[in-house]
C-alpha cells in the first residue's frame, strides 16, 4: 500500500533503522526492489528522477510503481519524486499521485547552479505548503553534494553542481539547518556530508572516515525531529567493477561509501539512504557477463533476468544492513 514518507520515516526513527531509497527507471529495477522487499519483509522507498521521466515517460513510471503496490499489497511503499528543480515540477508529481516529493532548492532550475539560501527557503516553503495540503511529504536539501576528497559534485549528466565546490558548501551548517527546517517545515532534509552522486566518489580505498560523522551528529542534535537523508550513498561494489571490466568494460579505479559508514550515519539520524549507482553497476555487470558466456542468445528476457537477480541481491544486502528488514 502507498504511504507517505513521513509515516515511514517516523516509524524508522522510532525503531532506529534506515531505509534505502532506490531509483527506478524500468521494470527490472522495480521487480528487483520488490522481490527483495518481499523476501526480507521491508518497507520500500522508490524514487523517480527527471532522467527516469525522460527515459520511461511519467505515465509508465507511475503505473510501474502502482503495479508494484498491486502485486505486493502487503509491502508499505513510498512513491517519491527525486530532485525536483522547482515547485511546479513537484506540483505535477503530486498530481500524478506521488506520496512524497523532493524540492532540491540547493541548485537552480538547471540542476547545476548553487543557489542563495533565501531562494532555497522560498521554493521549499512553497512546495511544503502545497504538498502538505495534499498529505504528501517533502524532502529539502541544504548544502551542495560534493566529494570532500576532490571538491567535485560528480554525475556530469544528472543533478549536480557544476565546477569545484568550496569545503563550506559541501558541509551543511547545523544552525542554518535549524533555521531552514523552522521556516520551511520539511519532513526530511538531505544534507551535504561528503558524498557525491555517481560512481566516481573517491579515488582511494576508504579508510573509515569518509563521512563527516561529527557533522551528522551536530545536525541531528539541532533538528532531532527532521529525518536526515543521505544522497550519493552507493557503495560502488568492487566485485561488480571487476566483473564489468573482466567482460569488456573499462571503468577506472573508483570507490564508494562503505556500508559500515552508512550504518554509523543511521545511528545518528540518517533515515533515507539514496542508492542508484550500485544497481546500475550490478545490472551492467550481469548483462556483460551473460552475453559473453552466451554468444548465440538473443532473447532479451534472458539477460534482463540476470539484471533482476543481480540488483535483487544488492537490495537484500542493503535492507539487511540498514535494519529495514522485518519492518514491513
Ligand atoms: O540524482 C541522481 C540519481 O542517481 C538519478 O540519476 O538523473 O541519471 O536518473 P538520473
Ligand atoms: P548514488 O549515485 O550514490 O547511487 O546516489 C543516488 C542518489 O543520491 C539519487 O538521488
Ligand atoms: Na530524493
Ligand atoms: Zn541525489
Amino acid at each position: 500500500a502507498l504511504i507517505s514518507m513521513r509515516q515511514l520515516l517516523d516509524h524508522a526513527a522510532e525503531h532506529g533503522y534506515g531505509v534505502p531509497a532506490f531509483n527506478v527507471n524500468n521494470l527490472e529495477q522495480m521487480r528487483a526492489i520488490m522481490e527483495a522487499a518481499d523476501q526480507t519483509n521491508s518497507p520500500v522507498i522508490v524514487q523517480a528522477s527527471a532522467g527516469a521521466r525522460k527515459y520511461a515517460g511519467a505515465p509508465f513510471l507511475r503505473h510501474l510503481i502502482l503495479a508494484a503496490t498491486e502485486e505486493f499489497p502487503h509491502i508499505p511503499l513510498v512513491m517519491h519524486q527525486d530532485h525536483g528543480t522547482s515547485p511546479s515540477v513537484c506540483q505535477r508529481s503530486i498530481q500524478l499521485g506521488f506520496s512524497s516529493v523532493m524540492m532540491d532548492g540547493s541548485l537552480g532550475e538547471d540542476g547545476k547552479t548553487p543557489t542563495e539560501y533565501e531562494y532555497n527557503v522560498d521554493v521549499t516553503r512553497r512546495t511544503v505548503d502545497m504538498a502538505h495540503a495534499c498529505g504528501v511529504s517533502v524532502e529539502g536539501e541544504l548544502g551542495c553534494l560534493g566529494s570532500l576528497e576532490s571538491g567535485q559534485a560528480g554525475e556530469e549528466d544528472g543533478i549536480g553542481a557544476s565546477g569545484t565546490l568550496t569545503h563550506d558548501q559541501m558541509l551543511t551548517d547545523p544552525e542554518e539547518a535549524a533555521d531552514f527546517v523552522k521556516r520551511t517545515k520539511v519532513d526530511a532534509l538531505a544534507i551535504a556530508i561528503g558524498t557525491s552522486h555517481g560512481a566516481y566518489k573517491f579515488t582511494r580505498p576508504p579508510t573509515g572516515d569518509i563521512l563527516a560523522i561529527e557533522q551528522i551528529k551536530a545536525i541531528h542534535a539541532r533538528i532531532p525531529d527532521t529525518h536526515l537523508v543521505m544522497h550519493g550513498s552507493s557503495s560502488v561494489p568492487q566485485e561488480w567493477l571487476q566483473i564489468i571490466n573482466e567482460y569488456g568494460g573499462e571503468i577506472p579505479e573508483t570507490y564508494g561509501v562503505p556500508v559500515e559508514e552508512i550504518q554509523e550515519g543511521i545511528k545518528h539520524g540518517v533515515r533515507k539512504v539514496n542508492v542508484d549507482t550500485d544497481l546500475r553497476l550490478a545490472s551492467t555487470g550481469a548483462v556483460r557477463r551473460f552475453l559473453a558466456h552466451n554468444k548465440a542468445e538473443f532473447d532479451p528476457r534472458k539477460f534482463l533476468k540476470e539484471t533482476v537477480s543481480a540488483m535483487r541481491d544488492i537490495c537484500i544486502a542493503r535492507y539487511e544492513a540498514f535494519g529495514t528488514a522485518g519492518n514491513a
